[in-house]
């Protein structure tokens, strides 16, 4: 595929330790870890934090940090930003005694860090360094330096706008930009003046990057100065794809091989790819074509990596490779920036993302594959030099390159803002519109929201144009209690019309976790015969519920998972996800009660929160949205693929070679009238 590659250009990555990864898992032991070939002592882990490249911009980053408000940190992945700035601030007691926040995008990240960082300290996760995602909180009242999603402390913010727990908040990942960190430079830069204005402890804010366009966050915080975090280098030789490559994933293949019959053995490979499913088909291929290589090619161990990989398998990744063989990691972009992996000589880029995309103007939020900007691709590229001179492959022209963004799009430009625009009106920001935003969505989005939560009854505004003070409304609040997006707080709330709570707080925490089926490759047929008992008339959400309802009966017992296909730590995940959601249930007094075998009030109560996500079938035998008019298919893994219904709500759209409806429910049109009058009056009367 490359092997005319364009003349190689250099770009250099950065050294890093050479520490396997721990396990997340909360109840990890630590004799036992201690006992395990991977874990290092404590004298150990000492010396090596000394050699992370950080260690010598401590006593700047101290003085710094004590003279001024504000300041930004940029440093290489691997550099010991995540794990050591933390730990720093706590041992020169600058935390005053209160907490040190870390915020993390990606939960996994949160977790492991502080698993790190806690065996740093010799001490357990949950007791001097914690880390809170949302559904698992592990800090207690010792707890000082608690790494969480930037999600969490935004709700945080809720009750208490200026974080008076906190002493020091620091915002890392700062360049991937998601949307809650964008809110969250807004708060907390907020709660820094507020405090100031009224003469308590001051709040610090540390704003940490792994790429160089940083005088956007030192301008937004008062021309904070930035500290460069000095990284070993080595260069990395990049390769271009002589011409475009319409299949990526084939691309992808031959290049794997392609450096596996040229490197030598343990020089590993690291391939980006976008999702889950494309991962697993990856690592299935790859593993197939190795069966049949002769005896001379070195052994391959292939890893998938992404956000949603079992903890144990995640692992994997991190053991060291076999001598005499090479490890082959697939991975999302959380490869990027927010993991380190060792051994990886040579990357090869795709050049391709999976990304959230939205258009206010059809109020479509779409998960779509589409290309990386500049930046990350030079992030993908760094990966391969991290130890030692490497190589990448991008699967793409340098032309093409060229095309590419310099910087990806902030997420707060390109998703629907129903959410962020509820917990800012929950946080007592009227005017959202003027919100301090470092890079501002635009006024149509914004609107678009404001729409969207009028008709999810969220807000009373009779023209949602108007630039007035906005509250929010009895429901709106109560829609704000819960860690969800508005669509499934709404349904949890209407289930007291329909009494039907139970079975929407177990439906609504099963859409808030990964999939619960399990469904192998090779066994797609049998694992769809041994569900097939499970599968409802009525759509997704039912056969969930009775996968669900079957799970309990059988007491999550391991055998039956297996027996069923269906993925028992996910529904473990659900059973905890429902009991929290439960509890905040009784919070707001929500009435517990049941509708038994009757889905009625069941798809009743979907339709009232998902009303915006309905389909009807047109005369020509295909979907398209109620509100926007999109050509839409029933995805192929739903139970109503085979059916035709006449009108459905859905979950989520995924775009791949079709615009897919996720997760499935039958509904009847009237509910839709009646759940959002608003919304379906004007369409009424243009029909
Ligand atoms: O944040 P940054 O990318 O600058 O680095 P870090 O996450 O603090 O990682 C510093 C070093 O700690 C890495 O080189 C890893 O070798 C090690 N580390 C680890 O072994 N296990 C983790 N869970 C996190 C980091
Ligand atoms: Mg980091």
């Amino acid at each position: 595929m490359l092997p005319n590659a364009n003349t190689p250009k250099t770009d250099s990555g950065s050294q890093n330790g050479k520490r396997p990864f721990h396990s997340p898992s909360p109840q990890s032991n630590k004799k036992q870890k201690l006992m395990n070939g991977s874990a290092h002592s404590y004298v150990q882990l000492q010396e090596e934090r000394q050699q992370l490249p950080i260690y010598s911009a401590r006593k700047k980053l101290l003085q710094q940090v004590q003279r001024l408000a504000s300041a930004i940190v940029i440093g290489e992945t691997g550099s010991g930003k995540t794990t050591q700035i933390p730990q720093f601030l706590y041992e020169a007691q600058m935390h005053r005694n209160h907490l040190i926040a870390c915020t993390q995008p990606r939960r996994v990240a949160a977790m492991t860090v502080a698993e790190r960082v806690a065996a740093e300290k010799g001490a357990e996760v949950g007791e001097l360094v914690g880390y809170c995602v949302r559904f698992d909180d592990m800090t207690n009242e010792n707890t000082r330096i608690k790494y969480m999603t930037d999600g969490m402390l935004l709700r945080e913010a809720i009750l208490d706008p200026i974080l008076k727990r906190y002493s020091i908040v620091i915002l890392d990942e700062a360049h991937e930009r998601t949307v809650h960190t964008d809110v969250l430079f807004g708060v907390v830069k907020a709660a820094q003046k507020q405090r100031k204005n009224r003469g308590l402890m001051p709040l610090k804010i540390i704003v940490m990057s792994a790429t160089m366009d940083v005088d956007h966050f030192s301008q937004y915080f008062g021309d904070a100065p930035v500290l460069y975090i000095q990284g070993r280098q080595f260069p990395v030789e990049v390769l271009y794809a002589t011409e475009p490559q319409s299949d990526y994933l084939f691309a992808a293949l031959v290049t794997v091989f392609q450096v596996h019959k040229d490197a030598p053995p343990n020089e590993d490979i690291l391939v980006f790819l976008t999702g889950q499913e494309e991962i697993e088909s990856a690592v299935k291929s790859i593993k197939d074509i190795a069966q049949d290589l002769s005896q001379d090619y070195p052994p391959l161990v292939v890893c998938p990596m992404y956000a949603a990989l079992p903890a144990y398998h995640q692992l994997r990744v991190f053991q060291p490779t076999p001598k005499g063989s090479r490890k082959v990691i697939v991975s999302t972009n959380i490869a990027e920036t927010s993991v380190t992996i060792h051994g990886i000589k040579h990357v090869i880029d795709t050049g391709m993302v999976k990304a959230k995309s939205y258009n206010a103007g059809s109020g479509l939020d779409l998960l779509r594959v589409q290309r990386v900007s500049q930046a990350q691709a030079w992030q993908r590229t760094g990966r391969a030099g991290r130890e030692a001179p490497g190589s990448c492959y991008r699967l793409y022209t340098e032309p093409e390159f060229g095309k590419m963004n310099i910087n990806a799009v902030p997420e707060i430009q390109r998703c629907n803002l129903a959410s962020v625009v509820l917990q800012l009106l929950a946080l007592g920001i009227s005017d959202v519109l003027s919100f301090d935003f470092m890079d501002k969505p635009s006024k149509d989005s914004l609107e678009a929201a404001l729409q969207q939560l009028e008709w999810l009854g969220a807000v009373a505004v009779a023209d949602c144009s108007a630039q007035g003070k906005l509250k929010l409304t009895a429901v709106g609040k109560q829609m704000a209690a819960f860690p969800l997006d508005p669509k499934l707080a709404k349904i949890l709330l209407v289930a007291r019309e329909h009494n039907c709570l139970d079975e929407m707080l177990t439906i609504v925490a099963l859409l808030s976790v990964e999939s619960i089926l399990h469904t192998p490759q090779n066994k797609r047929d049998e694992a769809v015969a041994a569900r097939k008992k499970f599968v409802s008339p009525d759509g997704d959400h039912l056969t969930m519920l009775n996968i669900y309802r079957a799970y309990k009966s059988f007491n999550g017992s391991k055998q039956w998972c297996f027996e069923n296909y269906v993925n028992g730590r996910n529904l473990k995940l659900a059973a905890e996800v429902r009991k929290q959601l439960h509890e905040i249930s009784c919070r707001l007094q929500l009435p517990s009660n049941s509708c038994g075998r009757d889905t009625t009030p069941i798809r009743k109560c979907l339709t009232a929160g998902l009303f915006m996500n309905s389909a009807e079938l047109q005369k020509e035998g295909k979907y398209a949205t109620l509100i926007t008019r999109k050509a839409v298919a029933i995805h192929p893994s739903s139970s109503l693929f085979m059916c035709k219904p006449a009108c459905v709500v859905y979950t989520e759209l995924v775009q791949t070679t079709k615009c897919y409806m996720r997760d499935v429910c039958v509904v009847d049109p009237d509910w839709l009238t009646e759940a959002a009058p608003k919304c379906f009056k004007k369409k009424k009367m243009s029909t």
